[in-house]
């Protein structure tokens, strides 16, 4: 009897207990998942290319075009091939700190750059004197404003230590189209989060998901013929996986040489 009494409390009990459950689950804080988190820190070394202006670093390999109008900025880098990842590294985000040398300014903590171009390696020059880019090394390098924030660009070359860090970004993705009528190229930018697209499909208003192949840096493309529909696009982050779908990005009159601004973003 009372062993009875006591399981019946105790199914009471549960009972309550889901129903609560149910009811509150809506409201507690759910902790996103998949949201991009910091690397640890690895060692690398940087150098800088070109001049105060940044304007050598427009039009690098990923693909961004004018990185001011884009909203890339001057603090960017070039990675080795190492870093590179055939483009698929494009649009990452890096803090990076001068470590163990007199040039680096004791006073900086570090600075934070996307990785807008590749560092191609040079095998007429040895991997430790001017082939800083060949593989393996880990090499940045940096446009010359991000790098005269970390130290004296007078030293050329400087040891660092560098993490991944979420991409800051305001507002959503953005898709610039390329191509013509039988090929849609279309460059992804202002991508937050791990700042990286592993995979992405394309929707016409009178299609279902097409699966877009990677061309190079940070482009994907189909040669599907869209032209006079509306278009939607779907992508998985390479590091964290999440996938997310910008629905309705160009009208059915979009065009190629145009860009077009969504209010979707990875976290
Ligand atoms: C590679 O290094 C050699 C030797 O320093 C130099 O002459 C050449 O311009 C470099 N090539 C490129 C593509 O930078």
């Amino acid at each position: 009897m009372a062993a009875s009494s006591l399981s019946r409390s105790l199914c009471f009990l549960f009972l309550m207990n889901l129903i609560w459950m149910i009811i509150m689950k809506p409201t507690a804080a759910v902790p996103p998942l998949n949201r991009f988190q910091p690397s640890a820190w690895y060692q690398a070394h940087a150098t800088f290319y070109g001049d105060e202006s940044a304007s050598s670093t427009m039009g690098g390999a990923c693909g961004y075009g004018n990185l001011l109008s884009n909203g890339y900025g001057t603090d960017t880098a070039a990675l080795s091939s190492t870093l590179f990842n055939n483009g698929y590294a494009c649009g990452t985000c890096y803090q990076i700190k001068c470590v163990h040398a007199p040039a680096c300014y004791s006073n900086v903590q570090f600075t934070t750059v996307t990785a807008t171009n590749l560092c191609p390696p040079n095998w007429s020059e040895d991997s430790n004197a001017g082939g800083w880019c060949n593989p393996p090394r880990t090499h940045f390098d940096m446009s010359k404003p991000a790098f005269m924030k970390i130290a004296q660009w007078k030293a050329g070359i400087v040891p660092v230590m560098y993490r991944r860090v979420p991409c800051m970004k305001r507002g959503g993705l953005q898709f610039s189209f390329q191509g013509n009528g039988y090929w849609l190229l279309v460059y992804v930018m202002n991508v937050g989060g791990g700042g990286d697209v592993a995979t992405m499909w394309v929707k016409g208003s009178k299609t279902g998901w097409i699966s877009m192949s990677h061309n190079w840096g940070a482009s994907y493309q189909t040669f599907t013929r869209l032209g006079g529909q509306a278009l939607s696009f779907k992508l998985t982050s390479y590091t964290t996986k999440q996938t997310i779908v910008a629905y309705n990005v160009a009208p059915s009159n979009w065009n190629v040489g145009l860009s077009y601004k969504t209010p979707v973003n990875f976290l």
